[in-house]
């Protein structure tokens, strides 16, 4: 017996960082999150369920991926084999079409596109909902990259009252992401160990308390398009979550002299009149997030930066969905 799903999903980028977990084995946040997914960047997942199959695979853009993330995936695939009352093994291939080791993380779209086509291809119809929180507990972030446009992650408790939703669509406003690329170095620290060094900040309870207050102020700012607002909570969420990863045991340290210039740089252009704000995930890389509006004058401001890699530009992306299956060799 052979059945297959194919489902694409996009990465999100969060304007309300989530970092640190009540619980790392169901990955049930410390805090609440916001976020927008991003058009343009894309993971396509098919998987296969096949009696003759031996254990489950995973190719990764074509190679077959390491013991570690095989073992990721198949610990999802648990999840869903218990839902679906089955245990026949799967074989799982998955592009990004975004160049691989361009330090942008793609577990939050593979864990959404893996969840979707592996719910599927067994013939089990989920809510939206029941899928963000089987995402969840591939990759917290995945959680948000199920539903489309704006989407708010609501913390929980447990793992029924943790998951994601959509706040607006993605046509609500036209803000424009450029992700500027510094390094294309494998980070050292992956986002699963990071959110377990957490707790050893003494500043990650405060930045936990606070979380609600800013989510509300995030919030507002979205539904009311209101730039000048969005800028200060999302550039105060972001250093707050890097001043507990640099003040956790060990300390992480994730930017670079480069990061640094790009936020001086950011601050100096909005001095000057120009709509442009800038966050940051588990990597040197710096997010530049502007309005449509913005977005040709912020391009001509980000030719002038020296030593940038590649710059990727997204806008607001659409729910995970699902594809026409290619079938592959198995
Ligand atoms: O889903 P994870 O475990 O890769 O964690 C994502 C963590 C950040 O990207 C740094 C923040 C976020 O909310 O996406």
């Amino acid at each position: 017996m052979i059945s297959t799903a194919a489902a694409a999903a996009h990465p999100n980028i969060a304007f309300i960082k989530y970092w640190g977990n009540q619980d790392d084995q169901l990955r049930i946040p410390a805090n609440g999150s916001l976020s927008m997914n991003l058009n343009g960047l894309e993971t396509k997942t098919t998987v296969s369920f096949n009696t003759d199959l031996a254990r489950d695979q995973l190719i990764l853009n074509g190679e077959p991926a390491g013991a570690d993330a095989l073992a990721r995936v198949s610990l999802l695939l648990d999840r869903i084999r218990r839902l679906g009352e089955v245990t026949t093994p799967a074989r799982v291939t998955s592009e990004n079409n975004f160049p691989t080791g361009t330090g942008i993380a793609s577990s939050a779209s593979a864990f959404a596109a893996l969840t979707l086509a592996a719910i599927t291809a067994l013939g089990l119809c989920l809510s939206e909902k029941e899928l963000s929180q089987l995402a969840r507990t591939g990759s917290g972030s995945a959680s948000r990259s199920i539903p489309g446009g704006f989407v708010e992650w609501q913390a929980g408790v447990d793992h029924d009252s943790s998951f994601a939703a959509s706040l607006a669509g993605q046509e609500h406003w036209d803000l424009v992401d450029n992700i500027v690329v510094i390094s294309r170095e494998h980070k050292k620290t992956g986002s699963s160990s990071g959110h377990q060094l957490a707790r050893t900040s003494p500043l990650q309870a405060a930045r936990v308390a606070d979380a609600p207050r800013r989510l509300v102020l995030c919030r507002k700012a979205l539904m009311e398009k209101d730039f000048e607002a969005f800028v200060e909570i999302v550039e105060q969420d972001c250093n707050l979550m890097h001043a507990v990863m640099m003040t956790s045991t060990p300390p992480l340290y994730y930017w670079q002299p480069g990061t640094v210039e790009i936020i001086q740089a950011v601050q100096s252009w909005r001095k000057d009149g120009l709509n442009v704000c800038f966050t940051i995930d588990a990597g040197p890389n710096v997010h530049i997030i502007c309005p449509k509006s913005a977005a040709a004058a912020v391009k001509r401001k980000l030719g002038t930066l020296a030593n940038i890699k590649s710059i990727l530009t997204c806008t607001p992306g659409g729910p995970a969905r699902l594809l026409e299956p290619e079938i592959t060799g198995v």
